[in-house]
């Protein structure tokens, strides 16, 4: 009887493993794929602001862009998420709240970028950005 249910319990976690191991392993990827879709949009931001033509209709879309990026970016480290191949520091897992606390400033940062509708005030507002991507990778991005 005792034996059974080991047996059991044994088998379902292996069930388990092959269940979750490749949803999680597609994770980091996911990580990736979101901050590569944000270095695009970042790219446009430096666009404007080296040339100096001020153009708030893309910096709006493309701020609002990084905001909804920086969203999704939230729901991708669940625990079990930090194997791999992953340039995650795993000191996202044991900083949740320091974690949030930087994603919070960025996603700040580009909200407050698709408001901007002038160029002096552009500059301050994309220094904000620059400052809140390299405070989270300084912090939570293994090199
Ligand atoms: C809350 C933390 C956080 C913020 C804010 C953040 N990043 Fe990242 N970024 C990461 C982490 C973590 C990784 C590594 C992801 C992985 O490898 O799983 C990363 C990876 C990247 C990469 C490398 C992607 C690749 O090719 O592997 C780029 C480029 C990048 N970030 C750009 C940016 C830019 C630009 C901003 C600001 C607009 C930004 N990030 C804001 C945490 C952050």
């Amino acid at each position: 009887m005792k034996k059974s249910t080991i047996l059991v319990a044994g088998l379902v976690g292996v069930v388990m493993t092959a269940l979750i191991g490749p949803g999680f392993a597609a994770i980091p990827d996911d990580r990736e794929a979101v901050m590569k879709d944000v270095m695009k949009s970042f790219k446009v931001l430096i666009g404007v602001s080296k040339s100096g033509q001020f153009d708030a209709a893309a910096v709006s879309k493309e701020a609002s862009a990084i905001a909804a990026n920086l969203d999704k970016f939230k729901d991708l480290f669940p625990d079990g998420s930090q194997a791999g191949d992953t340039k995650a520091s795993p000191d996202i897992w044991k900083d949740r709240t320091g974690f949030e606390t930087a994603r919070n400033k960025a996603k700040e940062a580009a909200v407050n970028l698709t408001k901007i509708n002038d160029p002096a005030a552009f500059k301050a507002a994309f220094d904000e950005q620059s400052t809140a991507c390299k405070g989270c990778h300084d912090k939570y991005r293994a090199n």
